[in-house]
Parts: C-alpha cells; structure tokens; sequence
C-alpha cells in the first residue's frame, strides 16, 4: 500500500481509466482528480472511495492544482479525443493551447512532480510540455509507445502460444501511424522469432505484418466500435506510475527527447529507457536492422513536421 500522491489532470474516459487502475492496484496512497468540469471530478471521486472497503484505504479527492502540492507524478489526460476519421496528430492544436495552460500552474503548485503525458498526439504535446516546463526534460514522460509495445506482445503471444510477459519486443518511434516493429530484436524465451523456431512456430513474414498492422490499426478500430480507448491506455500509465513510484529502474518505451541517440534530438518519440523515481534515467537502445533505422527516422520526420508547423 503506497502513501504517494498522485494527481490527474483530465477525467475523461482515459484519466478515470487511470484513476480506477491506480486506485484498484494501490499504486498510490491518495489520487487528486482535476476536471474542467468539477462535478465530474466530485462524481469519480466519490465512486472510487466507495469502493474503499473492497480495495484498501486510498484516498481520493477532486481538487484544483493547490491541491497537487506533494504529488510525486501529476498524469495529463487533459484535451480532446481521436473521433472516428481523426487520426492523434489532427488534435494538436486544440491539445496544445490546453496544454499551454496547465504548464504554468503545474511549476507553479507541483514543480518536483514527475509528469506523465498521454494526451495525444502524445509524442508532440511530450515536447511541448517539456519546452514549456521549468522542471528538468526528464521530469516529462510521454507514454508513447508502451500501449503499441504491450498490443505487440499481447497479439505476438496469442500467435506463438505463449503468455504476453514472455514476449520481448517492442514497437518504437512515434505512438501513431509512423510507428516501428524491432522484428530484428523480438525474442521468446531468448529465441530471436525472425530465424529461430519458437513453439512450434517458424517466422511467417505475410502473418506478422498482418499483425503488425492490427497493433498499428488498433486505436482506429477500437473507436470505431466502442467511439474511444481508455482501459488499455489506464492500465499503461498505472504501470509508469509504479515504476517511478517505486523507482523500479524498468525499461521502457517512452516518449523522451533521445538527445541524440538514433541521430535524433529536439523531439520526443519512443525509446527503450530507464525509468525510476526522477523519471527518465538513461536510454536502452536495441540495435536496429537497417530497415527499423530507416522507419524510425521516418518517424522521426512525421514528428518534427508537425513540431515544426507551431508556435511553443
Ligand atoms: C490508443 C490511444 C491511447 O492508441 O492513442 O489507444
């Protein structure tokens, strides 16, 4: 049972998602819930706390930005949604005035927090955030790609026959259409999948790119049925919470300027990093087949065009 305190910016379908994770698995020992719309943040504050007896004691509060003083991570789950037809980089400037907002009163009443971004398109507004914030770069994580990385493993799992957690690999670059497989580094139980037969399973190349493309197409068709994401994206950041929390020192793909790792600087896209109490640490970068290099400058560019295009 923690007794951190986190705070959430935004209690839309995403931050409840994220307040509900967090409150369910103890993470944090006290959640502050903003809203623009306060009654709403009264409204998931009180559902949660009623479910304290079958939980534990963890204390929920819909408050204002004096109210994160003391939060060691402040998640932004402010701005508007992806719509059907939308993809993340058609939110940007809507989410960016937002996000101009929230900067100045999060230095001024949580400046030691750790923020975690995830408001899409998260990779620009992770950049943005950094930019406008007084607190060290690597105070501003970006969940980027952990949510592709884990529908990577999760469908890569289903394919070989084996549990998700014994997947290792990951998708990188931008958390949105120009994203990147590592196929040159994905292992099963040590065993590289391009070259080595796992379970039973050689590398079906026409099978995989299929797959691929389901975990690159998955937010689209998620809203086209259900009109949102929310429950997987929750689940990401409450695992970022813990690990910053509890200075687990996890590597993870997230969003991060690499200053110059790849060749690539002045932007935030994924990378495999250290992740701890202070944020992000240092980055773990795999080696990349000429191909996944290529792909990730590419997204690279995807990024810096439409950084490129604003006025920070
Ligand atoms: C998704 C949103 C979080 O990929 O971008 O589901």
């Amino acid at each position: 049972m923690s007794n951190s305190a986190v705070g959430i910016i935004g209690v839309g379908n995403v931050g409840v998602a994220a307040a509900y994770a967090l409150f369910q698995r103890q993470i944090a020992g006290r959640l502050v819930l903003l809203d623009t719309d306060t009654r709403r943040a009264e409204g998931e504050a009180m559902d949660l706390m009623h479910g304290q007896a079958l939980v534990g004691r963890v204390s929920v509060q819909a408050g204002d930005y004096a109210d994160l003083a003391g939060c060691r991570v402040v998640v932004i789950c402010a701005g508007v949604n992806q719509k059907p037809g939308e993809n993340r980089l058609d939110l940007l400037n809507r989410n960016a005035e937002v996000f101009r907002e929230i900067a100045g009163r999060l230095d001024r009443h949580a400046p030691e927090a750790v923020l975690v971004v995830a408001t899409n398109p998260v990779d620009i507004l992770t950049t943005v955030m950094q930019r406008l914030s007084s607190r060290p770069a690597s105070r501003v994580i970006g969940t980027g790609t952990m949510l592709d990385t884990s529908r990577f493993r999760a469908l890569l799992g289903e394919h070989y026959g084996v549990n998700p957690r014994s997947v290792h690999a990951y998708i990188l670059g931008e958390h949105g259409d120009s994203e990147v497989p590592l196929w040159s580094s994905a292992t099963i139980g040590g065993r590289r999948i391009v070259d080595q037969e796992v379970n039973g399973r050689r590398f079906d190349e026409t099978a995989l790119q299929a797959l691929f493309e389901r975990v690159r197409g998955a937010a689209y068709d998620i809203i086209d049925r259900k009109g949102y994401t929310n429950t997987a994206i929750g689940l990401v950041i409450a695992y970022l919470v813990r690990v910053i929390l509890e200075d687990q020192k996890s590597v993870l793909p997230v969003s991060v300027d690499p200053a110059g790792v790849y060749g690539i600087s002045d932007l935030c896209l994924s990378v495999p990093c250290v992740v701890g109490r202070d944020g992000v640490e240092t980055p773990v970068p795999p080696q990349l087949s000429e191909t996944e290099a290529r792909g990730l400058s590419a997204s690279a560019e995807v990024l810096r065009t439409s950084l490129a295009g604003m006025t920070i």
